[in-house]
């Protein structure tokens, strides 16, 4: 098949790529004209792991195409993946400018039946948003083209991104079309050789499915760390209780490690656009309210820790910082724990040492410029060169490299033996044996 993918983002790019290694003819589209050089010259502008050897094996295959211009990619194919940002508005709302700008590109160029597949994570009601910015156009060039709009949310994980669209947990696509729907089984069926993962429904069902899995997970990791805070006060292990609770089968061990808050281009937004979605529809969303209001309270606790045992001025103090990416596998920064942390300890006067396996370059283009030029923080070689000359590490990301470091060292080269510790990755018993003073999540030191 012949395939338009529109945002070579995160989703964009591992689903273009993703279906050209499955033997179909993809062309990705990006307003971003750099990005699409980039990729031309074999770049591959974010970090995910497995990406690169398949955008590069396929590309040059010819299977893989990168463009700026839709109206070209358009003439080969006839099912056009919508992929672009929806990024939180003023009000919390998904943002879908982007969406509809696309659905009303599409509808200046259509000229034969197509599918048009929402694949971004858009609320409920924008299918019908995307025909009708379609229409509008059809309309404008007074022209009548057979479309359908289907909703494909995508659930791949960054980090794990490619492994997640090859091996789905679920397809979900939400369609009342009977040409559609074939035309997305067929194209889905390679992902679901060993059984069935394609869930058909309404096209609404599946916009809201999309919201409801990403609020559940923000909610399992806002009530541990709710939990954790309980533990913090009670002198108790939160680590031994979330033992305790997952071994029950009917919660299970995933998503209930306490931290320092989730973060990414996800779980915050999406959590925001349901609680702006229930707003709207005059329905107090109290738990969702309450899952975001923790996570933004829980961005605060390692810096209370912090002050706590060193005082609210840190001036004089250099922290290192070990993890910018707001998960392990990935380079992406949006909403990451690590980058409050920041504000917080340059704000109270503190110099940062930070290191990051893989988000350095989104760091050094996305941070204030102000605090290299000051000297407030400092980007690492590597992750000891971090602790070089520091007071104190501070672990943010649990990228496996900091999981089990050489503890000899990281005393050696601190100045204190202090660690604040957002994931609870550490012993607190061993490392008090070690003569480090440890602050953990809901951790009894
Ligand atoms: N990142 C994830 O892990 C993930 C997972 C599931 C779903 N989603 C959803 O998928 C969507 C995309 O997320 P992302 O992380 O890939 O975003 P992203 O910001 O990485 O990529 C979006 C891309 O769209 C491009 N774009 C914007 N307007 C365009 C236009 N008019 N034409 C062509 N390209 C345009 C941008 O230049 C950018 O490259 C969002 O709705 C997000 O919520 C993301």
């Amino acid at each position: 098949m012949h395939l338009t993918v529109i945002g070579t983002g995160y989703v964009g790019l591992v689903t273009g790529t993703c279906f050209a290694e499955m033997g179909n003819f993809v062309t990705c589209v990006d307003v971003d004209a750099r990005k699409v050089e980039r990729l031309k010259q074999g770049e591959i502008p974010i970090y995910e792991p497995g990406l690169e050897p398949l955008v590069l094996s396929n590309y040059k295959a010819g299977r893989l195409q990168f463009t700026t211009d839709l109206a070209e990619a358009m003439t080969t194919s006839n099912v056009y993946f919508i992929a672009v940002g929806t990024p939180p508005g003023e009000d919390g709302s998904a943002d879908l400018q982007y969406v509809l700008g696309v659905a009303r590109e599409i509808g200046r160029h259509l000229d034969r039946y197509a599918v048009v597949v929402d694949k971004s994570t858009v609320p409920v009601g924008t299918a019908d948003k995307v025909r009708a910015a379609v229409r509008e156009e059809l309309e404008r060039r007074r022209v009548s083209v057979p479309f359908d709009v289907v909703s494909n949310p995508e659930f791949l994980k960054e980090g794990a991104a490619v492994e997640d669209f090859m091996r789905p947990d679920r397809i979900v696509v939400g369609t009342d079309s009977a040409p559609a729907r074939d035309l997305m089984y067929s194209l889905y069926a390679d992902f679901s050789r060993n059984h069935d993962r394609i869930l058909f429904m309404g096209v609404r069902d599946a916009e809201m499915t999309k919201y409801a899995a990403n609020a559940m997970l923000a909610t399992k990791i806002s009530f541990m760390n709710e939990v954790a805070g309980l533990c913090d006060r009670f002198g108790v292990d939160v680590e031994q209780v979330r033992l305790g609770i997952g071994s029950d089968s009917r919660i299970g061990y995933s998503f209930i490690y306490p931290g320092c808050g989730y973060g990414g281009s996800c779980f915050p937004k999406d959590v925001k656009a349901l609680i702006h979605m229930a707003e709207e529809a005059a329905i107090e969303p109290l738990l969702l309210g309450a899952v975001h209001r923790r996570n933004e309270r829980q961005k605060q606790v390692l810096f209370e820790k912090i002050t706590a045992r060193l005082g609210n001025d840190l001036s004089g103090l250099t922290f290192g910082l070990w993890g910018l990416a707001f998960k392990p596998g990935t380079d992406d920064m949006r909403e990451a724990p690590a980058v409050v942390l920041l504000h917080q300890l340059i704000g109270a006067g503190a110099r940062v040492r930070a290191y990051d396996p893989e988000a350095m370059e989104v760091a050094r283009n996305e941070l204030p410029k102000a605090w290299f030029d000051s000297g407030a923080l400092t980007l690492a070689q590597h992750q000891y060169d971090a602790l070089e000359g520091s007071d104190v590490l501070v672990l943010v990301t649990e990228w496996k490299p900091f999981r089990h470091p050489d503890f000899g060292a990281v005393k050696r080269l601190l100045k204190t033996p202090l660690i604040f510790d957002g994931r609870n990755q550490y012993d607190p018993k061993k490392l008090k044996v070690d003569g480090f003073e440890y602050f953990g999540i809901g951790r009894k030191g």
